[in-house]
């Protein structure tokens, strides 16, 4: 049996086309993409998965229509009522990420309390990243290092420092759904050397065997 990668990162995407193919608003497949987040992270958990990393709202997601946007800004507070405890009991830890300070206010208190009441858990880390993006995070990290840091910088573990997720490990998997093969700005520096998986599926169909073949055809 292959060991089971350290940190596996998914860019949930195909929400909107799975609604429209549905006849239902974008803001519903996002619904349901938080239903495929739920099953994941159980599927995980299960198979072992110690770091979980999920794409959710990037830097250039901002130009969608203001309905969608909202609805996306309005999710993590269904999160947190309708998961919070499931994933205290199964021992997940939450932490988002990207430019958070950025977040309609609300958006940012109810992550801040995920984050909170799920510190002390160390089964799984669920990173999401939320207004993400891969050049914003460096070029904020080179920002803040010039500050600090006024001699410079020889290697790439001192930038890295700076960044937003400093403490996350390098990513192993990298899976795409929807049959998309683009990086987005996602995680650039961070998935260096990950081996990438493109899944036909969209993200609300996402299963567990999905991701038990992503981790194991390797
Ligand atoms: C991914 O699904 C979720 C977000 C980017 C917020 P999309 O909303 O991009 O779905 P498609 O690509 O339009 O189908
Ligand atoms: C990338 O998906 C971001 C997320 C999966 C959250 P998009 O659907 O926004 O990306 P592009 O625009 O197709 O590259
Ligand atoms: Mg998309």
């Amino acid at each position: 049996m292959k060991k089971v990668p350290n940190h596996v990162a998914i860019m949930m995407d195909g929400n909107g086309r799975w609604a429209v193919e549905k006849g239902k608003p974008r803001s519903a497949g996002h619904y349901a993409g938080m239903l495929a987040v739920r099953r994941t992270v159980e599927a995980a958990v299960q198979l072992g998965i110690s770091n979980l990393t999920l794409y959710a709202f990037s830097s250039e997601n901002w130009k969608r229509p203001k309905q969608e946007v909202d609805y996306i800004m309005h999710l993590p507070s269904i999160f947190y009522k309708t998961e919070i405890k499931a994933l205290n009991k199964a021992g997940v830890r939450v932490e988002f990420f990207g430019d958070l300070q950025a977040l309609p206010l609300k958006t940012l208190a109810v992550i801040k309390k995920t984050m909170q009441e799920t510190i002390h858990n160390n089964t799984l880390i669920l990173r999401i990243a939320l207004n993400y993006g891969s050049k914003d995070e460096i070029i904020n990290g080179i920002k803040e290092l010039v500050q600090a840091n006024s001699q410079g910088i020889q290697e790439y573990e001192e930038l890295r420092q700076f960044f937003w997720t400093k403490e996350m490990p390098d990513v192993d998997v990298m899976i795409r759904t929807s049959g998309e093969q683009r990086l987005s700005n996602f995680l650039l520096m961070q998935a260096a050397n990950a081996r990438l998986v493109f899944i036909k599926a969209y993200w609300p169909d996402f299963e567990r065997d999905m991701l038990s073949d992503a981790i194991t055809n390797n």
